[in-house]
């Protein structure tokens, strides 16, 4: 099983519609997925149109199993969902005194052997769920808005990731993924130049401003259901390439 968090600091870049088209991609490829919402938001359910009632919190309060909180979203692909309630479990880990970044990662040890791919999408901030969710992933894809000042966002998140990376080695920045490009604009063409020189193969091809993207989420589809010939499909479609080709071997130390 190969974890894979979508993860930045920084709020509205992309995070949740990149865990579930990516989650959903998989699937359609026939990996087996299982896609887990780590953020109070709850959006993912919201985007895949579904409603559950037992959610990660439950799970990670010990008080359902990971078998039972999980729900089928569509073929191959599963749902671990999460909504406001995870405020709970978030403070009961930061009050476990031994291992508590090590909550989610102990929370989905018994499904390890049921899918191919767990994808997290993960909150924006740094909280107690966000430490869990770098604590139990072997890479981590750090979604950019093509944005003025983006850089020093993305050195800020790399730190963070440096300081979970010490007590989860297998911890790897893998790729950062540029969003909102704009390819009218200097501001996307000069952001992008200033991430591919500091982080060099780590940058993947960039996923464009595509609205079909953003409606995607109000017909709750994934972009391969709503507009599967849009330019938000094909930027997405070349990006699960390039993670579905990759093998999970873990190459560099994060942020060397
Ligand atoms: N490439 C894109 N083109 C146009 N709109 C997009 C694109 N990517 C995402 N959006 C829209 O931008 C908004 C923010 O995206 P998203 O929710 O995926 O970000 P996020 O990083 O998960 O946010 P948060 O930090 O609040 O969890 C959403 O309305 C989404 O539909
Ligand atoms: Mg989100």
């Amino acid at each position: 099983m190969r974890i894979i968090a979508i993860a930045m600091t920084k709020g509205g870049v992309g995070k949740t519609t990149t865990a579930v088209n990516l989650s959903h991609g998989l699937a359609l490829r026939g990996q087996r997925v299982l896609l887990v919402d780590a953020d109070t938001q709850g959006q993912c359910a919201k985007a895949l149109g579904v409603d559950k009632d037992v959610t990660l919190n439950e799970v990670l309060l010990g008080e359902a199993t990971v078998l039972e909180a999980v729900t089928k979203a569509r073929q191959n692909l599963d749902l671990l969902a999460s909504d406001h309630r995870l405020t709970r479990a978030a403070l009961a880990i930061a009050r476990r005194e031994r291992d508590g970044h090590l909550a989610l990662a102990e929370a989905l040890a018994p499904v390890a052997e049921r899918y191919d791919t767990v994808v997290i999408d993960a909150a924006p901030g740094v909280d107690a769920v966000a430490v869990n969710v770098l604590g139990c992933a072997d890479e981590v894809i750090a979604p950019v808005a093509l944005t003025p000042a983006a850089l020093a966002g993305v050195l800020d998140f790399v730190r963070h990731v440096e300081r979970v990376a010490r007590h989860n080695t297998r911890l790897d920045l893998r790729w950062i993924l540029p969003t909102f490009h704009d390819q009218r604009t200097r501001t996307s063409a000069e952001t992008l130049r200033q991430l591919q020189e500091h982080f060099g193969a780590k940058v993947c091809r960039s996923i464009r401003v595509n609205i079909e993207l953003a409606e995607a989420f109000g017909w709750r589809q994934s972009i391969f259901e709503h507009a599967p010939r849009s330019r938000g499909a094909a930027d997405y479609e070349a990006f699960i390439g390039t993670v579905a080709e990759a093998d999970a071997r873990r190459p560099e130390l994060v942020g060397a």
